[in-house]
């Protein structure tokens, strides 16, 4: 892959530019809930233009504009305030930028008062977590407004860095060879979406917890490709997957699930999976720590940092499972990524 294409392929990193620290993440979220960025994406303003559309006093504008203006987002020249470019530039990627502060702001309160208990109790550190309160997968069973709306929030936030990340996998693996795709624990079917959008051969079936497969199917349904993805409900007993796919995925899934779990899902993949077929696993793997300091951004993915494998530790247990001709390739994203694929 030439520098250029690498390039494209991770364009979208540029908004940790913005949240790499708490101080200027929280000024930004305020600047969205504020109507600020709305207002500097049409125009560039004055002082007195900006305190009239929004609800600030001179004081809290100039704090917040000086805030703003640390964290590279606005530029001031000649009494007027705009977006600088690169922000501007990085707001082609709104939806993950929000995603990333609002997942932030969820955990970084479990991050500043539980960050011993995280390393030394890990079990009291996931019994009182804010994070574990938000992705709350027993509450995607039964249908009720609470319900929907907790796993609607976290939805957005898990769609939005599938987006992203799903083109570096498209761009890494040949899926051209596929016809039936399983994506197992698929979300909001955007990786399978972005699947069928590359490959009009391809008909998903996304695999999920029902609330969780109710929002995904509205999040395809006005898409062209909707026709092609099915959602299936799980059932909490761990049932058979469904069969008839020559392609299984587990896209950012199975370090949810301590060693027991994610080798009982390995086995269900396997059993499902046509002879020939091939499984494939996109995933977060450990966190390293380099010369600098981690940024704000990477706040939320550090508090798993005990859920992360190795490319290794996938490959035993894919060959335990009667997996065979396993690879792997490590990809840096915001935190090495590990693609690893075997055939049944
Ligand atoms: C960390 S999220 C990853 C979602 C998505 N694949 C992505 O990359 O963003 C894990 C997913 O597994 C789903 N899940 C949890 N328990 C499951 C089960 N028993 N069967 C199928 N999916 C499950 C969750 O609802 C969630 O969508």
């Amino acid at each position: 892959m030439g520098a250029s294409e690498r390039r494209r392929e991770l364009g979208y990193l540029c908004v940790d530019d913005f949240v790499r620290d708490a101080v200027g993440a929280r000024a930004l979220a305020g600047a969205f809930e504020l109507g600020l960025v709305d207002r500097l994406q049409q125009q560039s303003c004055t002082h007195a233009e900006l305190a009239e559309r929004s609800r600030l006093d001179g004081r809290g504008l100039r704090l917040l504009l000086g805030l703003l203006h640390a964290n590279r987002v606005v530029e001031q020249a000649e009494g007027r305030v705009r977006l600088a470019a690169p922000f501007a530039a990085a707001l082609q990627y709104r939806d993950l930028l929000e995603a990333k502060l609002d997942f932030t702001a969820i955990v970084a309160p479990d991050f500043l008062e539980s960050f011993t208990a995280l390393l030394v109790d890990p079990e009291r550190f996931f019994s009182t977590a804010k994070v574990f309160e938000l992705f709350a997968y027993q509450r995607c069973f039964e249908p009720s407004a609470d319900n929907y709306a907790n796993t609607a929030r976290w939805m957005r936030i898990t769609t939005a860095l599938t987006k992203y990340e799903s083109a570096v996998c498209l761009e890494r693996h040949d899926f051209s060879r596929y016809a039936r795709m399983l994506d197992v624990g698929g979300n909001s079917g955007e990786f399978a979406l972005r699947v069928c959008k590359r490959h009009p051969g391809i008909r998903a079936t996304v695999y999920d917890l029902p609330l969780v497969c109710d929002i995904g199917a509205g999040h395809v349904g006005a898409e062209p490709e909707a026709g092609r993805i099915a959602f299936v409900k799980a059932d909490a007993a761990g049932g058979a997957l469904p069969p008839g796919h020559d392609l299984v995925t587990f896209k950012s899934m199975l370090h949810d699930w301590p060693d027991a779990g994610m080798r009982q899902f390995l086995a269900r993949a396997y059993r499902a999976l046509d002879p020939g077929g091939t499984l494939l696993i996109f995933e977060r793997s450990l966190i390293e720590i380099g010369e600098a300091q981690l940024p704000y951004s990477l706040i939320p993915l550090l508090l798993f940092f005990r859920s992360y494998r190795s490319p290794e530790d996938y490959a035993s247990s894919l060959e335990d499972a009667g997996f065979r001709g396993i690879r792997f390739e490590m990809i840096d994203l915001d935190m090495p990524f590990m693609l690893v694929s075997a055939r049944k």
